[in-house]
């Protein structure tokens, strides 16, 4: 089970990380930080090149053990606009979205766009028939991303609003 390590998005193209990419990822990081720090605990104000290039390098590793498959969004003219992934840690059948957009180019609808393309991608994995985004009761704009992507609330777990996407 592994998805494709590019996928169109329309405007957008979703590619599997790259560590070369770690310096635009750690700027991206660093626009963001207002808007990442209450979702995100690892965006912390000394988030640099060093924790970017751990990441890509951890993305590159997960996605080589089937654990998780974490791709950079950019525009069709190569600007990262942000991060979205899949992940197995919900267990058999079922993969989770995250997903957080470069500030200066939220609110375009380029993270429902981002969702829709990989959860099209993910329900055609063999063996899944279920597509989760977990989201705080707070975050306005995840759940409104989620909705908007066709995932309905379907449970409460903890503190987290689960919804799925079933093809
Ligand atoms: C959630 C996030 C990825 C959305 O990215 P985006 O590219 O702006 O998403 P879109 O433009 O596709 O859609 C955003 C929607 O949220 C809505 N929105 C934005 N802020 C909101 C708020 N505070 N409360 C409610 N809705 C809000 C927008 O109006 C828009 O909906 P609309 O098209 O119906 O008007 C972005 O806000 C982000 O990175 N947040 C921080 C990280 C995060 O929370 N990630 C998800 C963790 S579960």
């Amino acid at each position: 089970m592994e998805p494709p390590e590019m996928i169109n998005a329309g405007e957008l193209v979703l590619k599997r990380w790259e560590p070369e990419w770690a310096g635009e990822l750690s700027a991206a990081v660093h626009e963001s930080l207002a808007e990442l720090q209450p979702w995100m605990p690892w965006a912390t104000d000394d988030y640099g090149p060093a924790e970017a290039r751990a990441y890509a390098e951890q993305s590159v590793e997960n996605w080589a053990r089937g654990t998780e498959f974490n791709y950079a969004v950019f525009t069709t003219v190569g600007e990262l606009i942000g991060a979205i992934g899949l992940m197995t840690r919900m267990g058999p059948g079922i993969l989770e979205i995250g997903y957080w957009t470069r500030t200066p180019y939220a609110g375009r609808g380029h993270m429902t766009a981002a969702v829709k393309a990989l959860t099209r991608v993910a329900v055609t994995l063999p063996g899944i028939d279920r597509i989760t985004i977990r989201h705080k009761p707070a975050n306005g704009a995840s759940a409104a991303v989620a909705a908007k992507a066709g995932f309905t609330e379907t449970a409460r777990d903890g503190d987290h609003v689960i919804r799925d996407f079933r093809p």
